[in-house]
């Protein structure tokens, strides 16, 4: 069986009603990165901080998956498909998708600031100041703030060298680690971006798919389910 790795970004939740980062309006117009998603800026007002998660979470749970992380599960009936995302939301795992990496955490989840290996399930919408995990500590928010390890980029890198074909959508590839992820794909691999934008990172030998995920996406899953 062929393997389809899909590095996805913000974009292709844009069609749920998610806001990227840096687009017109997008998320980073109108907070500060160092005053929400960054260790410092949760020394310094954590409850700006988890105020800033909680809309997120309220926001991604009204959300629903988009025709682009629908078809995106048709492709497990051919192929062998990991998707590596940089984004927070469930909506891939809510779509259908069996294997899904979260590069940058989960906003559904919390974790202690004691020991990083108590993650939890974020029953509510809400993580407030107080709610402490079983050693004691305040819970965070099980995000991975810009000045921290990306704790998956080993087996992410891993999994994008065995593609035999890459699928990149809906990333502006300007944040790394994850951007350089590309670089890690075999020559011999079949490479593909879907987004309306052009992207800052440099992707040779990348056949460039001019759309909106919500299109390009249930196209292009469709031309390699028939090929
Ligand atoms: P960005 O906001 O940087 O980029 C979003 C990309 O999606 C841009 O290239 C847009 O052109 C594209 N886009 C917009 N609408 C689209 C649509 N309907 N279909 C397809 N593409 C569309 O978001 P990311 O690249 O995901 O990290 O950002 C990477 C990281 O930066 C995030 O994970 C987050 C952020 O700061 C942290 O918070 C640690």
């Amino acid at each position: 069986m062929k393997r389809i790795v899909v590095l996805s970004g913000a974009g292709i939740s844009a069609e749920s009603g998610l806001k990227t980062f840096r687009d017109s309006d997008g998320l980073w117009e109108n907070y500060r990165i160092e005053d929400v998603a960054t260790p410092q800026a949760w020394k310094k007002d954590r409850r700006l901080v988890l105020q800033f998660y909680n809309e997120r979470r309220k926001q991604v749970k009204a959300a629903k998956p988009n025709a682009a992380h629908l078809a995106l599960v048709q492709l497990e009936e051919k192929f062998e498909v990991h998707i590596v995302t940089q984004n927070i939301d469930d909506l891939h795992e809510r779509a259908g998708s069996k294997k899904v990496l979260h590069l940058h955490g989960e906003i559904l989840k919390s974790r202690s600031t004691m020991d990083p290996h108590l993650v939890y399930t974020i029953e509510k919408h809400e993580l407030n100041e107080g709610e402490k995990c079983e050693l004691g500590s305040q819970l965070r928010p099980h995000i991975v703030w810009f000045g921290e390890m990306v704790p998956a980029l080993e087996y992410a890198a891993y999994i994008v060298s065995r593609a035999d074909i890459l699928i990149v959508v809906g990333t502006s590839l300007a944040v790394y680690p994850a951007a350089g992820l590309v670089n890690y794909v075999s020559p011999e691999a079949n490479k593909y971006v879907v987004n309306p934008d052009p992207v800052v990172g440099e992707l040779a030998g990348f056949k460039f798919i001019n759309a909106k995920a919500g299109i390009g996406i249930p196209e292009l899953v469709q031309e390699l389910i028939k090929s």
